[in-house]
């Protein structure tokens, strides 16, 4: 009962947890996402995390408040999205999963953001935040099944791919969103808005008011918020991993993911506070830069792993078949494009992290070794990535490593543009205020850095693996 009565009073002194309450409650929400998982079948589990990971994705833009109209459509946007997934179980995977079952498995996630929106629910009785979670569950799998029901009505479609793969591809998507919001984060200055960590203002992080998220605090609150889906998708596909009995290879990828995650969770957290505490006293908190450069590269070395294994999971490294002729090229030149695009991202962060903001009368001043590197390191990894691209595009009979290649060689051509743009954005800007420009300008060009990184990370193993397939068939027939 305290618990309802402090979910239902945003006025009530926030309660912050200490550092070993949180380890608790982590570990114990760990080990619920993994029992839970093994519980669920796997494909209402991959599409009901497919849908909440829209859903919450559509309901941020909504936050960002693009005015009334359009923030009210992207809600019933969100909500369209667990019809939708009612309608892929039922059209694409009638037999493996059901409308009903997605809702609740999506409502059941959704349970990690209810408390915010209650604490702005003032008065009522004890009763109400009950109805709320009831109102959540009922409403959730109605939509499902509703959206099953139109979906088994036609004939059914292509069938989905293995639960394992569709939620790899969901984590890895996932941590593509999160690259993004933490991308805005840093492009509006906003990384330390929120001082404390793991609370936030010395709430419970799940119990801060949604109605107290604006400006900066949105940015940093809503990154940390994601971060938890982050983690959780992550559990849910480890589980799904083993229990469906993926390749070897597969498995120790999704294990690292995991291990990934949570030190990417601890990077974020030390940025903010740079030291283990729950204070929010400014003489206990030491922010570290140094950090924040870490978190920012690791961020993209997570997404790299995760697309990794989602293509393991798939059974992509096992089923490559390479072309002999042109092997050592095919293997050392994606090898030599990620080592210069890993370059370039320490070199990218450096500049980002370590610039001097514009006052009203100078522009940003950017460190020159790093703006310089920068630079420099561009046209080096533009001509590596792009001879990668199209050797592999050309040279190889396997279609995963074609279509890396394509997408690299036509990516590393719009990332040049969006570095232009991205520049003259930081070196215009007069003043303290971010413009949106700016931030769109840096965020995307650090968005699309990483997926150019984890593609060219993906094709380097997959092309390695070819060829070294390529070697092995073409000297067993010379020995036969
Ligand atoms: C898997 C989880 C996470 C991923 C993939 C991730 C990724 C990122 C990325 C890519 C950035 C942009 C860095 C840059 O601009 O150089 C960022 C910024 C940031 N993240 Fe995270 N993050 C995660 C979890 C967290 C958590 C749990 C926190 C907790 C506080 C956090 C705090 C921050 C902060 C404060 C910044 C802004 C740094 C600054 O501009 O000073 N992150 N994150």
């Amino acid at each position: 009962m305290p618990i309802i009565a402090a979910l239902q009073d945003a006025s009530a002194a926030p309660q912050p947890l200490g550092v070993g309450a949180v380890v608790l409650l982590f570990v114990v929400g760990s080990l619920f996402v993994v029992g839970w998982s093994r519980w669920v079948r796997p494909m209402n589990l991959a599409i009901g995390f497919a849908v909440t990971v829209a859903m919450w994705t559509l309901s941020y833009v909504a936050m960002l408040q693009p005015g009334l109209v359009a923030g009210e459509l992207l809600f019933v946007a969100a909500l369209a999205c667990v019809f939708a997934g009612g309608w892929v179980a039922g059209r694409r995977a009638p037999s493996e999963a059901s409308g009903m079952s997605v809702g609740l498995v999506s409502a059941t996630i959704n349970l990690m953001v209810v408390g915010a929106f209650l604490r702005d629910e003032q008065g009522g009785t004890h009763l109400r935040p009950i109805l709320y979670v009831a109102g959540l569950y009922a409403g959730s799998a109605l939509l499902g099944l509703l959206g099953d029901r139109l979906g088994r009505r036609g004939t059914s479609g292509r069938p989905l791919p293995a639960a394992a793969t569709l939620l790899g591809a969901v984590a890895t998507a996932n941590i593509l969103v999160m690259i993004v919001l933490g991308g805005l984060v840093t492009s509006y200055e906003a990384g330390l808005a929120v001082p404390d960590w793991p609370n936030s203002f010395g709430h419970n992080m799940l119990l801060y008011p949604v109605s107290e998220m604006k400006g900066g605090i949105f940015y940093e609150h809503a990154h940390r918020l994601f971060g938890m889906l982050v983690g959780a998708t992550t559990l849910a596909y480890a589980t799904t991993a083993f229990r469906s009995g993926v390749p070897r290879a597969a498995r120790g990828l999704v294990v690292a993911l995991v291990a990934l995650v949570v030190v990417q969770g601890i990077l974020g957290g030390l940025r903010v506070t740079g030291n283990v505490t729950a204070s929010m006293e400014a003489s206990d908190l030491a922010p570290s830069t140094a950090m924040a450069i870490v978190h920012g590269m690791l961020g993209q070395c997570v997404f790299a792993v995760a697309m990794l294994s989602a293509f393991a999971c798939a059974g992509a490294l096992d089923g490559v078949r390479g072309s002999a002729p042109g092997s050592r090229w095919m293997r050392s030149l994606p090898i030599a494009a990620l080592a210069a695009l890993t370059m370039q991202l320490f070199l990218g962060a450096a500049m980002r992290h370590l610039q001097t903001a514009p006052t009203a009368d100078a522009g940003a001043k950017l460190p020159a070794w790093a703006f310089h590197g920068h630079v420099t390191m561009a046209l080096i990894a533009f001509v590596l990535v792009f001879m990668a691209g199209r050797r592999s595009a050309k040279s190889v009979d396997a279609r995963p490593i074609r279509a890396l290649g394509k997408g690299i060689s036509h990516a590393v051509g719009l990332q040049l543009v969006l570095g232009i743009a991205a520049l003259v954005a930081v070196l215009v800007r007069r003043g303290v205020e971010v413009p949106w420009w700016e931030a769109i300008s840096t965020t995307s060009h650090q968005a699309l850095g990483a997926l150019l990184l984890a593609m060219t990370a993906s094709l380097a193993v997959l092309a390695y693996r070819a060829t070294l397939t390529g070697f092995s068939a073409s000297s067993s027939a010379s020995n036969a």
